[in-house]
């Protein structure tokens, strides 16, 4: 079982631009279509028993789909546990855990709950560093897009230098995605 952060990445560095938006992403069209992103996808999607979100992420998700109007439209079977210190709006039928504060028995509760499968952390990068700063982030996979945006929501907005990460896999998919996946080493002694 891992707990991996999977997500779409821009060159340098960035989940979305400054206001949030993704249509840098969206430019290549049905994402899905480009040469090999379904089957890598499934084959992840599959391991995957549980997933986590900061609230950013989870608001865009339901705005972007209009999922409050249309919660069949929810993306997830998965049961997901979303961040926040706020009260948000809940997608009628989904599977969704409301939750604040230390990752850690957080994490504890969506190991139980994946059951062996692993654990997807989809963003934002401050969210799965708090996961990282308890050695709780095992893998890091990065379709990396052919776009720089110069600012917006940072990947992973931490220093991890010494132990580096561990590069196992590299994939071309079309003319648009390097998928880079990483172990991540954990740094704790013992
Ligand atoms: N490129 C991709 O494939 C991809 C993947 C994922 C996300 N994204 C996009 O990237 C952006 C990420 O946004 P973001 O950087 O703001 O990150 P985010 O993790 O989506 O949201 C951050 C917010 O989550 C809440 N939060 C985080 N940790 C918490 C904790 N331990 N306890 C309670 N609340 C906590 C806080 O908000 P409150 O307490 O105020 O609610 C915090 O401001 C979004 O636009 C998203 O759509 C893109």
């Amino acid at each position: 079982m891992k707990t991996q952060y999977y997500t779409a990445t821009s060159i340098d560095g960035y989940l979305a631009d400054e206001d949030n938006s993704l249509d840098w992403l969206f430019q290549f069209g049905e994402i899905e279509e480009i040469e090999g992103v379904n089957e890598e996808y499934s084959r992840f999607i599959d391991q995957v028993g549980a997933l986590a979100m900061g609230s950013t992420t989870y608001e865009w998700i339901i705005e972007h789909e209009n999922i409050l109007e249309n919660p069949e439209e929810w993306p997830y079977e998965i049961l997901a546990w979303v961040f926040s210190t706020r009260e948000l709006p809940v997608v009628d039928g989904a599977d969704i855990h409301f939750v604040q504060g230390d990752v850690a028995p957080v994490h504890a509760d969506m190991v139980k709950a994946a059951d062996g499968k692993n654990i997807w952390l989809v963003g934002g990068g401050d969210l799965v560093g708090q996961f990282h700063d308890h050695d709780l982030l095992d893998e890091i996979i990065l379709s990396v897009a052919p776009v720089t945006l110069a600012s917006g929501a940072p990947l992973l907005p931490r220093e991890i230098t010494t132990p580096p990460l561990k590069l196992t896999n590299v994939q071309q998919q079309g003319d648009v995605f390097a998928v880079l996946t990483y172990d991540v080493q954990q740094s704790k002694m013992g």
